[in-house]
């Protein structure tokens, strides 16, 4: 495959956006329904799919491991190959939420530590207790894991989070389906793509109350048994990344932007935040309008948090927010250790941020920011370089598309129809 880059001509501060975007969606709710198609015993099929390079990689795990996948539905094969893609795998945090129905199913899992962003340490000392916790046998051998079921299945468990964990949550829930007795989980997490899956996997058979609150009950239906899907679909609910990151494109370069598509009660704490900052916005059933100001807004102080608070997926463009706002802001990131790391280059472009520490950086704005050459880094730092690029005056290249790709579908064409200046070139 040829490397591409984005080409952005920056506005130069002008708010010259206009029309509407639309949310497609989310990313992070469709990997793991994707994954969840190992529990059933007839075909899944999805709606709502973003073509990003994340769900292409997570078809690929899923047909290594023996499924058919034709278009966005997935055909089980009568027996699936425990052992996942190391390759794919490897590249792939959402690989590891795999393990849990795979364990569960098949009775075993082989699987390497799995990849993703560079965003920090990324254990999974959380899924390795809640595996052992069920009576799993767990063996680490050369980064590599194979996990072994007791004879006769998992058993449910009691288990405890001492700290919150998106993809722990789901792939310890998917495992519970398939053991034998109840499993409870503590201070589980409650992020609306959790609570999406959770609800078509009860729909299909899945014994779960508590959806939505920090405690799960997974009554276990017992190994041998599988969940079906009759014709239901799982709907993917709207990305609230996309979202965040598309409202602050239209107040920082936007004349009027109508975000469509999305769920606006999904993104409250983002909401408050930009309503402190004073940014012009309407909020509709499923759509958000923005107005940019030529006036600079207002610093504000953001703390990520685990839903429903300030989502750390959103942090590094709202840190290209707070460099066009008047006044000193900080970003607390609680969440990951190593997600400050577009910081240099914003600087290059002219922001002003100071690194305290892993977790917390300050930023005295406003200031121009000027067009340059970048590489992203991970997926929502190359989509804070697209939103940096944008209101910068003058050409910025951000190469490696790849990674922005990851989790955003055609995201030059989207921005093109709000009138954005983008192309995507390949690289020599
Ligand atoms: N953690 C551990 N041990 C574990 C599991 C997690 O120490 O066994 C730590 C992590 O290192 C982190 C914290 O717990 O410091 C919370 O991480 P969490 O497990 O919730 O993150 P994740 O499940 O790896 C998912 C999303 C991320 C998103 C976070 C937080 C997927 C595939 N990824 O990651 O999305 O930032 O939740 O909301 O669902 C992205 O989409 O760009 C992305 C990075």
């Amino acid at each position: 495959m040829k490397k591409s880059k984005f080409v952005v001509e920056g506005l130069a501060g002008q708010k010259k956006l206009a029309g509407r975007i639309r949310v497609g969606g989310a990313k992070n709710a469709v990997l793991k329904a994707l994954a969840a198609s190992v529990l059933f015993d007839d075909a899944v099929t999805l709606d709502n799919v973003p073509e990003i390079e994340d769900v292409a990689r997570m078809k690929e795990l899923l047909v290594a491991a023996g499924a058919q996948v034709e278009g966005n539905t997935v055909v089980p094969p009568s027996e699936w190959d425990p052992s996942l893609d190391q390759s794919i795998a490897g590249k792939l945090r959402a690989s590891i939420v795999m393990t849990g129905p795979m364990l569960a199913r098949m009775g075993r899992v082989c699987f390497p530590l799995p990849g993703g962003d560079v965003i920090g340490d990324r254990p999974i000392d959380l899924f390795v207790a809640g595996f052992r916790a069920m009576g799993a046998t767990v063996e680490i051998d050369d980064h590599q894991y194979t996990v072994i079921a007791p004879e006769g299945g998992l058993q449910g468990a009691d288990i405890f989070f001492p700290f919150v964990s998106v993809t722990a949550t789901e792939t310890l829930m998917m495992c519970a389906i398939l053991a034998h007795g109840t499993t409870t989980l503590g201070n589980a997490a409650i992020e609306p793509e959790i609570i999406a899956l959770a609800e078509y996997l009860a729909s299909c058979g899945a014994k779960i109350t508590g959806i939505g609150t920090p405690t799960l009950y997974i009554e276990g239906l017992g190994r041998g048994k599988l969940l079906h899907a009759e014709g239901q679909v799982f709907m993917t609910p709207p990305d609230r990344i996309e979202t965040g990151s598309f409202v602050l494109f239209g107040a920082l370069a936007g004349a009027e932007v109508v975000v469509e598509h999305c769920n606006p009660k999904h993104v409250e704490a983002f909401l408050q935040l930009m309503k402190q900052a004073g940014v012009d916005f309407t909020v509709g059933p499923d759509s958000i309008t923005v107005r940019g100001k030529s006036t600079p807004y207002q610093a504000v102080s953001v703390r990520t948090h685990e839903y429903p608070g300030f989502a750390t997926d959103t942090q590094a463009p709202m840190a290209v927010f707070l460099s066009q706002c008047d006044g000193e802001s900080t970003i607390l990131e609680t969440i990951f250790d190593g997600r400050f790391r577009y910081a240099d280059d914003l600087v290059r472009m002219g922001a002003d941020i100071l690194v305290m520490n892993p977790h917390k950086i300050l930023i005295r704005g406003s200031r121009a920011l000027v067009g340059r050459d970048m590489e992203s880094l991970d997926i929502r730092a190359g989509l804070a370089y697209l939103l940096a690029a944008t209101v910068a005056e003058g050409t910025s290249n951000i190469d490696n598309a790849y990674i922005i790709d990851r989790g955003y579908e055609h995201i030059e064409q989207r921005l093109q129809g709000l009138g954005l200046n983008i192309q995507r070139v390949e690289e020599e």
